[in-house]
Formats: C-alpha cells, sequence, structure tokens
C-alpha cells in the first residue's frame, strides 16, 4: 500500500512514522508512506500557500492553487483510489473505517491548517472526509498520523499473530477484555485466577464475558449495535 500525505508543516509528520509498528512496516514495505510540502507548490518565490477569507473573518486559509498543483503531480504517476481531507467536521473515524482503507492500494491525505482549505478543494477534489473526534486540532497532521497508524496496524504481515488486529478494541464491535502480565500478585493485586489457569476454553469464555461486560458498561451504544436493545 502506498500512502501520500499533502501537508504545510511536514515537520509534524516526522516522528509518528518513525518508530514501533509503522516504522517497521515502511521498514519491512508493507507501506510507503510518502510526505509532501505544500510549500514546494507555493503561489509565489515567498513560499505562499494561505491566504484570507474573501468575506472577512479571522484566520488564513489554504488556497486551491498549491493543492491542485499538487494533486496533479501525484495523479500523473499514481492512481488513487481516495483523496481524503482530515476535517473535525467529516465522517468519525471508526475501526469499520479503517477496515475498509486498509483494503485500498493507493490513498492520498490532505491536512488542512489555519482555518482549512478552500471548499472549491472539498467540492471539487476530495472523495472523503475524516475526523478524529468533536474537537479541533490545530491542524489535520497530527489526525492524519492518526489514521494512517490504524490502517498500517491492519495490513497483512504488520503485526504478528501475537499482537493481531484481530483482538484489537473495536474489531469485532466489543471493547479488548482486561490484560496482565507478571508479577502475579502485587501489594495484594492478584491476576484472575482463570488466567493462571492453562485452560484456554475457560480463558477463552472469561475473555469475552468481560469484553461484553466492559462494552456494555463504557460503550453502550457499540454493545447495542452488535447485541440489540434488549434488556439485561
Ligand atoms: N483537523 C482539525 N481538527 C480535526 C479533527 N478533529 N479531525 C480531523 N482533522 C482535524
Amino acid at each position: 500500500m502506498r500512502i501520500d500525505i499533502i501537508t504545510c508543516l511536514p515537520q509534524l509528520l516526522e516522528s509518528p512514522f518513525s518508530h514501533s509498528i509503522v516504522k517497521r512496516a515502511v521498514d519491512r514495505a508493507k507501506i510507503a508512506i510518502h510526505i509532501h510540502n505544500l510549500r514546494e507548490y507555493a503561489v509565489n518565490k515567498y513560499g505562499q500557500v494561505d491566504d484570507c477569507l474573501y468575506g472577512g473573518g479571522a484566520g488564513m486559509l489554504l488556497m486551491i492553487e498549491p493543492i491542485v498543483r499538487c494533486i496533479n503531480a501525484l495523479k500523473a504517476k499514481v492512481d488513487y483510489q481516495e483523496f481524503i481531507y482530515m476535517a473535525p467536521d467529516g465522517e468519525p473515524l471508526t475501526q469499520k473505517v479503517a477496515n475498509e482503507l486498509s483494503l485500498q492500494e493507493n490513498l492520498v491525505i490532505l491536512c488542512g491548517h489555519y482555518k482549512g482549505v478552500d471548499e472549491r478543494v472539498r467540492e471539487h477534489f476530495i472523495t472523503r472526509e475524516i475526523s478524529i473526534g468533536d474537537y479541533v486540532l490545530s491542524g489535520g497532521e497530527l489526525a492524519a498520523a492518526v489514521l494512517v497508524d490504524t490502517i498500517v496496524r491492519l495490513l497483512p504481515g504488520v503485526l504478528s499473530d501475537a499482537t493481531s488486529a484481530l483482538t484489537d478494541s473495536f474489531q469485532e464491535n466489543l471493547l479488548a477484555p482486561p490484560a496482565y502480565t507478571r508479577p502475579a500478585n502485587f501489594q495484594d493485586m492478584s491476576v484472575p485466577d482463570v488466567l493462571r489457569s492453562g485452560n484456554a476454553s475457560a480463558i477463552q469464555q472469561w475473555r469475552y464475558e468481560k469484553a461484553l461486560e466492559r462494552t456494555k458498561k463504557r460503550r453502550p451504544t457499540l454493545y447495542h449495535d452488535q447485541h440489540g436493545t434488549e434488556s439485561g
């Protein structure tokens, strides 16, 4: 898979892809991440990529011209399935959205900054808009890093069986059950006996029940999506 990210602040994306699982996926060529500095497509020699709002108002908006120039340069070389814009008013990022996107070959992610982007970009060049939550970030870069992370961990061969994405929270519309590691007892706090019993089916049953219990309590909407609205 290939992901191209368009940003006017590429420095913000250096660290998220240089460590841990995403870095390993890059090193193993499971994913290619290309970051494009919008300023290379600026409208003048001063590197201008933003301007003030027609009609007035505070803040600056990324201009259509550099973005379209950059998108066209990318399109000339690669066939992309989606042009994604990270925006607080986009569709909420869920595990389902990440699963869907992980099946694509090539994606472009555009990061807004300041007040966002000229609306014509969203209307004519963007195919999907994604939000990582109901709050406003200073730009789309951190949101793009979150989106990429959710996608990359789903790619075949990225996680080992032991850390399989299939056991992640949300994968079955269920939160993950509680997990423990050594020591078995710490200051009178002990690990549930069943997890040390060696009884695989009892462990599996315990984990399922705890996952259900946790989902019902912490994410009642997810629980009802999965199990209907019957009481109990
Ligand atoms: N850009 C600014 N805030 C955002 C959010 N919540 N999700 C995605 N992109 C954003």
